[in-house]
């Protein structure tokens, strides 16, 4: 039998503060919520996955990095991040992961910058707007791509 898929959930700057962070942007779910839901998810899907959120552009981009040979996918919310960080979309390329972009908000209904990302045009696809289960939507995603 051959080993199950394992996918690595990346969350950028300030998504530590979801819950008490701009919830009727975000939501009232917690970072912890949001992770325990997905492995319910992945656990259906009999994916592996594990998270890391971190603060820091140089944090996610190493982990990035060390992600190769270990997952077989990426799901993404770089935060701000996306609208600014060559180095997160090189970091992706670089290690050829396929990956999926997700965001809680809708950030084409939002503030201009938010509708640029420098991660959409190099993963697979973008799933915004969705709340909680563009995370949801983005690991079935993955997987049907990684399954088929
Ligand atoms: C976000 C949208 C970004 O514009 C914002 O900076 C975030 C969260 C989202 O999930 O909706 O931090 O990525």
């Amino acid at each position: 039998m051959s080993s199950p898929l394992s996918i690595l959930v990346l969350h950028g700057p300030n998504l530590n503060l979801l819950g008490k962070r701009e919830p009727d942007i975000y939501g009232a779910l917690s970072l912890e919520e949001i992770d325990g839901l997905l492995s319910k998810e992945a656990s259906s899907l009999e994916v592996k996955l594990e998270s890391l959120q971190s603060n820091y552009e140089g944090a996610l981009v190493e982990a990035i990095h060390h992600a190769l040979g270990f997952y077989q996918g990426i799901i993404i919310n770089a935060g701000a991040y996306t609208h600014t960080s060559i180095a997160i979309r090189d970091a992706l390329l670089g290690v050829n992961i396929p990956t999926v972009e997700v965001h809680l908000s809708n950030i084409y209904r939002r503030e201009e910058f938010r509708h640029h990302s420098y991660i959409a045009p190099i993963a697979i696809g973008q799933i915004s707007g969705f709340g909680i289960q563009s995370y949801i939507l983005g690991l079935q995603a993955l997987v049907w791509h990684l399954k088929k």
